[in-house]
């Protein structure tokens, strides 16, 4: 059996990550989705609505399940005995700071195999930083993630605005 790994801060999961995980399923045994912490960022949504907005996107995928974990990488990789991490790469920009943790976590666990997926160029220009801010600024994220969350996705935006004014 054959275990892959797709971390990421998924803050909110977009279709672009719905596209990976989708392809990473089609190809492993068993695909862990995991929410961990990038200290580079700060979150918008909680980690339990972020499980929770991917539990619902990758319902019907009979061999994925969403986690979520607050340490490193490599020591979340060697307690599920995962072959691979698998991540999607959309450009060259994404590359050096990718290219940097695929090392750093062969370094920690060589066990684990870090693979990327390229992006489709359908979803190349999409990210959830680029999600958030349409969203705050009251444009239509259709397209951009799974129908099942837009709403929350709005709801969140409307509540975050609303306590910025009180
Ligand atoms: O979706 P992101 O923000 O690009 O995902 C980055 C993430 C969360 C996978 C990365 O920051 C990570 O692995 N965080 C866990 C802590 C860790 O292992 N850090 C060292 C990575 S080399």
């Amino acid at each position: 059996m054959k275990i892959a790994v797709c971390p990421g801060s998924f803050d909110p999961v977009t279709l672009g990550h719905m596209d990976i995980i989708r392809r990473a399923a089609d190809i492993f045994d068993r695909v862990i989705v995991v929410v961990m912490t990038n200290t580079n960022k700060n979150a918008m949504f909680t980690t339990e609505e972020r499980v929770d907005f991917l539990k619902r996107s990758t319902s019907r995928l009979y061999n994925v399940e969403v986690d979520s974990y607050g340490g490193l990488l490599a020591d979340y990789t060697k307690q599920k005995k995962a072959d691979v991490i698998v991540k999607g790469l959309r450009a060259m920009s994404d590359f050096e700071y990718e290219f940097q943790m695929a090392l750093t976590n062969r370094k920690l666990n060589p066990d684990t195999e870090t693979t990327f997926f390229t992006t489709t160029t359908e979803h190349m220009y999409l990210s959830s930083s680029l999600v958030k801010q349409v969203a705050k600024l009251g444009g239509d994220i259709t397209g951009f993630v799974p129908d099942c969350i837009i709403n929350d996705i709005q709801n969140k935006v409307k509540g975050l605005n609303e306590d910025s004014l009180t």
